[in-house]
């Protein structure tokens, strides 16, 4: 242990406390022993530190001022790891100004779905880019002295029901797909802390999952950092600190801590364990103490705005430009069309939110470029529906343009933590527009501004589209830097683009509003489906164009890397992200038609050429067998692919391993789906064999992680009330077009996260008693109410004392709660 001098002079009461969060973003300071607060604030996109006295985790406060860089799919789409490093370095910074000591992010989850509502703080659907960005983060943020906190760890790919959701999946999926970014990530940048998602895999709370946090993330990756819980996301933190969980958070109460003690006393909870995970906490505080404490007293503002203009750029991806319509010349006469042109969507909604130190918009800038403006309309009704005049004005405005340049967009509820999308088209009224103004002046350009996919039929009338992803608080300069041509376009897709939703193998299931998301579809997520099942997509994986071109030649491999060359053959400087697929056409173990496994983006003037070179290792060939619980490799011959996207390869080697001769693991199981990639619709049979246990049923119970949106099912009126009050806020909500995060929040809650997220008004036992209430313990106050009658008391009486039956148990516990809390402040 680092700390165990500290750890010794501890009593257990102290050391119970350190476990858990003071305030909603501060650990407990103890002081005369050394060990001071230290803040933790989000990410992933820019700091959000509520310096205040009301800090909330959803973002409803205020925050202080900070650089809104490009989000999570932004950045991963410049594949360009030494830039991500630069705006975590940057981010870092911001936060040690801020005195924050674990900035929490990056965010790495895999985007299994396009409708995942948190799709844009993630990276990709492929693990490999997902960890080797969120390592280059972390690596850039931790350079300052304090910590970075990849999140959410793990199989944490849908919103709907996020707090009690049952991520169920078979072992080969969770190693090879969900949890490798996150081995990367550890393993490569040694990040000083992780958080827990909120989910259960397996049926085990993530927080309190000894297989996800003991067996693989400490034993199998070494990490010896801190293991934060999501804000609420503790079950049973007795259950936590006992498999490897640190910190719960936000500020659970001293009731929390009363259960960890009482666990230790009973032996239900080791000292030792608790011991250890005190350790981590104290050596967390004290080791960002020093970065702190050397933190400049401001970051320079306009350096960081230029340098997430520079990332906007960069993330740009050009998906269509016919006849070379961009970049435009000077003095181009612009027509900027869209709502998005004036008020930039460049952030998503949620927790990662960030008040941003200015935002620029492309109507304010298009005067600093050599382009001429013919003028400004929105076009469009921002949140949908039909706008005749604003239709009108956009076409005659059109109609005196050289070029229409046109922002398109999703709007601010269609992409917020806690809910997902509701479909993958782009609100009709703009799909509209592009078709009517394309018909008045083809000459048209869209700015695509969304943080994850969108159907995309309208592009066919357009002749060039830019894809913005959210590009940031500088997002707009980045985007006219490539229009103009000042940057080359050089980012590519780290997301496939499906045709429509349906061919997306988990899109009959998905979101999962039952107590289980099922991950049927097992590996076969994003190119992993569609090139094996070979369904063809809009755009693949990988893809993006260039105002130049490149030419692959001279590819050699081994199984320990492969070198190749790269020339810019075209008349502009730009840069390439060349990639590296592995693939295996003659296999006995079912696997996915090819997968990346290295990548690299190099920056070449006109006519120059480079050697690249990708190194291998054994896990580029590896699959996980799940009969030996291991990484085995398949002897035989593999084809190292290298290309310009998943679909357009350029070069292909062939390299032959011997294989580690291990059984095939699937001997004597049908999983005749899994061979085919035939998995948009498992039955439960198949579904089951990859498991290697029946699925799991699916009932709702009345429990204490019931949902305040499964309160129907109850049988209390009073809860029946809550349930339709908050069902019409979420509705409303979702007519307005404007994300309430609160609503959704408590929608999605656990009636045991109250006991957690009332700052310690209420704990376990005020959440027995509402248990009590759901179960139906309010009708026994009919009773009273039929014997007031009875008595002539009269029927108000009656129902004061049906309600006094219903309140006195809760207030009871509550008050018993205070009590307790007090006696055990007394002791620290
Ligand atoms: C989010 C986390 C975030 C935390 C603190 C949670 O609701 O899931 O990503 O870091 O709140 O704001």
């Amino acid at each position: 242990m680092r700390h165990a001098d500290i750890i010794a002079r501890l009593t257990l009461e102290q050391k119970c406390v350190l476990l858990q969060g003071a305030k909603p973003f501060g650990t407990w300071p103890l002081d005369r022993a050394g060990v001071p607060q230290m803040e933790f604030s989000d990410g992933p996109s820019g700091v959000r530190h509520q310096a205040g006295e009301h800090a909330d985790h959803l973002g409803l406060s205020g925050s202080e001022p900070a650089t809104c860089f490009p989000t999570a799919v932004t950045m991963a789409n410049t594949w360009d790891e030494e830039l991500e490093e630069r705006v975590g370095a940057a981010m870092g910074q911001e936060a040690a100004v801020q005195k924050v000591g674990t900035l929490l992010a990056p965010g790495l989850c895999i985007k299994r779905n396009p409708l995942c509502g948190r799709n844009f703080e993630y990276f990709s659907e492929d693990p490999l880019v997902s960890g080797k960005m969120a390592a280059a983060f972390v690596r850039g943020v931790q350079s300052n002295g304090i910590a970075a906190c990849p999140k959410h760890f793990a199989v944490n790919s849908q919103e709907t029901r996020r707090q009690a959701s049952d991520s169920v999946l078979d072992e080969r999926t969770l190693r090879e797909i969900y949890l490798a970014g996150f081995e990367t990530v550890v393993r490569e940048s040694a990040p000083q802390t992780i958080m827990t998602s909120y989910n259960l895999v397996n049926g085990t709370y993530a927080n309190e999952n000894k297989h996800l946090l003991k067996d693989i993330l400490r034993d199998e990756w070494g990490f010896d950092g801190a293991v934060v819980t999501d804000w609420g996301g503790s079950n049973d933190h007795a259950a936590g600190v006992a498999a490897g969980s640190t910190f719960e958070m936000p500020a659970p109460g001293l009731g929390e801590a009363r259960q960890l003690i009482e666990a230790v006393r009973s032996g239900r909870l080791a000292e030792k364990d608790v011991d250890e995970r005190v350790d981590e906490a104290i050596e967390l505080v004290l080791a960002t103490r020093a970065g702190l404490e050397a933190a400049p007293a401001a970051f320079d503002a306009e350096a960081h705005h230029a340098l997430a203009r520079e990332a906007a750029a960069e993330g740009c991806v050009l998906l269509k430009n016919e006849g070379g319509l961009l970049p435009l010349a000077p003095r181009t006469r612009v027509a900027l069309i869209g709502d998005f042109a004036k008020t930039p969507r460049y952030q998503g909604a949620g927790s990662s939110a960030v008040n941003s130190t200015r935002v620029d918009s492309l109507l304010d800038l298009v005067g600093e470029t050599e382009l001429e403006l013919a003028g400004y309309e929105p076009g469009f009704e921002r949140h949908g529906g039909e706008n005749r005049a604003k239709l009108d004005a956009a076409l005659d405005l059109a109609r005196h343009a050289d070029v229409v340049l046109l922002a398109l967009g999703l709007d601010e509820i269609a992409e917020t933590e806690g809910a997902e999308r509701r479909t993958m088209a782009l609100n009709a009224n703009q799909v509209e527009l592009v078709r009517a103004v394309a018909q008045v002046n083809p000459r048209v350009t869209v700015l695509l501004s969304a943080g994850s996919v969108v159907e995309s039929g309208w592009m066919a009338d357009v002749p060039a589209v830019l894809y913005c992803a959210l590009g940031g608080q500088a997002g707009a300069g980045g985007a006219l830097d490539v229009v103009c041509g000042r940057v080359c376009p050089s980012g590519k897709l780290t997301e496939t683009w499906p045709r429509r939703l349906a061919d997306v193998p988990s899109s009959a299931s998905y979101p999962a509003e039952g107590l289980r998301a099922e991950y049927r579809e097992g590996l076969y997520v994003g190119y992993r489906y569609f090139q094996t099942a070979n369904v063809p997509v809009a755009f693949p994986f990988g893809f993006g164009l260039s105002y130049t071109n490149f030419a692959y030649s001279d590819l050699k491999a081994t199984d320990h890397g492969a070198t190749f060359t790269v020339t810019n053959t075209g008349s502009c400087a730009g840069a390439e992200v060349a990639q590296l697929y592995v693939a295996k056409p003659e296999h006995e173990v079912f696997r996915p038609e090819q997968e990346l496994r290295g990548f690299a983006r190099v920056e070449l003037a006109p006519g120059e050429s480079r050697t690249v070179e990708i190194e291998l290792d054994e896990r580029a060939f590896s699959y996980f067998n799940v009969a030996t619980g291991r990484w085995e490799i398949e002897g035989g011959i593999y084809e190292i692919r290298v290309g310009a996207s998943s679909e357009d390869i350029r070069l292909v080697a062939e390299v032959e391993l011997a294989g580690t001769g291990a059984p095939d693991p699937y001997e004597g199981v049908d999983v005749t789906p899994y061979e085919t990639a035939d998995v948009t619709d498992v039955d439960d049979a198949h579904f089951s064999a990859l498991l290697g246990r029946p699925v799991p049923d699916d009932a709702p119970r009345i429990e204490p992680n019931m949902c305040f949106r499964d309160l129907n099912y109850g049988r209390s009126a009073i809860l029946w009330a809550v349930w339709l009050v908050l069902r019409s806020r979420v509705r409303a909500m979702e007519r307005s077009g404007v994300s309430d995060i609160n609503t959704l929040f408590i929608w999605n809650m656990p009636l045991r996260a109250m006991g957690i997220m009332t700052g310690g008004i209420t704990d376990k036992g005020v959440v027995d008693a509402l248990l009590r209430e759901v179960r139906g313990f309010g009708w026994g106050g009919a009773v009273l109410l039929v014997l007031a009658l009875a008595l002539g008391w009269g029927p108000l009486v009656g129902c004061l004392l049906w309600l006094a039956w219903i309140v006195v148990p809760l207030v009871g516990a509550a008050l018993l709660n205070l009590v307790r809390n007090a006696a055990l402040a007394r002791k620290l």
